[in-house]
Formats: C-alpha cells, structure tokens, sequence
C-alpha cells in the first residue's frame, strides 16, 4: 500500500508539480490531494490536469480566526486520509493545535539556507548581508516559524549580479530536485538530512 500524501500550496505550484511528478512506479507514495488556501492558486490547474483531487479552503472568510480556518483545513485534510503532509509554497503561518495533530508527518521547503532567513524575503535578505551562497531547505514543521528538524539543503552561489528575482531563478530548480529526494526518502523512513549538489 502506498502512502497518501496531501500537498498544500498557496501559488503557482511548481514545487507540487514536482513532488507529484517523482510520485510514480516504485515510489513508496502516491498524491491525495492538492489543498489552496487561495482559489486563484495556479497549482490548482496543474494539479487537476494531473490526475489530483483539490480542495480550496479559503482563509479570508474567517479573518483572524485561526482555529476555525484551521478546523476547516482539517477537515478537508481528513477527508483524503493522509500519512504525510507536504507545504510546498503554503503562505500561511500554522499553529500548535494543526502542527501538533500532524507531528513528524508534515514537511516544509524553505527559500534559504535555514535556520538563516526565516520568514519572507529570503532571496533580498541573503543579498543585502553579502552571502556567496544561498539556497533551500526541507524540514519537518514544528510549531516554530520555519523550524524543525532539517532534512535536506541545497545550495546555489550568490553572484555579485544578482536581484532577488534571478536568484529566486536559480534555487527554484534546486528545489525541484531537493524536495522529491527528500520526500522519497521520508516516505521510507529516513530522516537523515541530505545536501546537494
Ligand atoms: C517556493 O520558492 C517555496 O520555497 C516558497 O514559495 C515558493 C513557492 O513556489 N515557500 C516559502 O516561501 C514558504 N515560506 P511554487 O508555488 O512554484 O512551488
């Protein structure tokens, strides 16, 4: 039996497109579900033309409330029964009660070299501090912002050219190739953390 794995998103989806894309032949999982908090999310099409069910759950309607949209989330989470949970470009913060019920079963990647650049703006920050390099991190989601146990990193250099957009253009990729590793890795239960290239 293959493991069921939900992907939540918030954009363009690259990063689903590309877990969903390694999940196939003796892969130890399969997708279940592609989850927006946006319903203009353009990772909702792509995962549809692929065969995936979606689900939107907006956060706007509940405002502040956090737990409601939360409990909303959950449920539709529940409905596809996973076993593991994967925030690929998900912009909302989660809080203690959603992360604790998904406890070592929900990953994150992450636009940096963690545990630099927590939060937004990684790309800008890491050029405004005069890094050579920068990259992107996997890592199981606690309650902490952009914490947990790292499970994987890549790196990329910083150019003395560089602008957060062309920067972005070059640990995007990186991330498609780290994430699936990592994924496929965790879905046969090593967490030992991995780097490229
Ligand atoms: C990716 O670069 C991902 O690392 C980042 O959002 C982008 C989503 O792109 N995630 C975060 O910043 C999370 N804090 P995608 O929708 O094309 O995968």
């Amino acid at each position: 039996m293959s493991l069921r794995v939900a992907i939540l998103i918030s954009g363009s989806g690259s990063n689903m497109v590309a877990l969903a894309r390694s999940m196939q032949g003796d892969h130890p999982a399969r997708p279940c579900l592609v989850l927006s908090n946006r319903p203009d999310a353009g990772g909702l099409a792509r995962a549809s033309e692929m065969g995936i069910p979606t689900a939107v759950v907006d956060h706007r309607p509940f405002g502040a409330n956090r737990a409601a949209f939360e409990g909303a989330l959950q449920e539709a989470l529940a409905a596809a029964r996973p076993d593991l949970i994967a925030l690929a470009g998900f912009m909302r913060i989660l809080g203690p009660d959603f992360v604790g019920a998904h406890a070592g079963r929900m990953l994150n990647i992450h636009p940096s070299l963690l545990p630099k650049y927590r939060g937004l703006d990684t790309h800008a920050r890491a050029i405004a501090a005069g890094d050579s390099e920068a990259g992107c991190t996997v890592h199981e989601v606690t309650p902490a912002l952009d914490d947990g146990p790292i499970l994987g990193q890549a790196r990329v250099p910083v150019l003395p050219e560089d602008t957060p957009e062309t920067l972005a253009a070059r640990v995007l990729p990186m991330e498609h190739r780290l994430y699936p590793l990592v994924l496929r890795r965790v879905a046969m239960g090593d967490k030992t953390p991995i780097t490229l290239p």
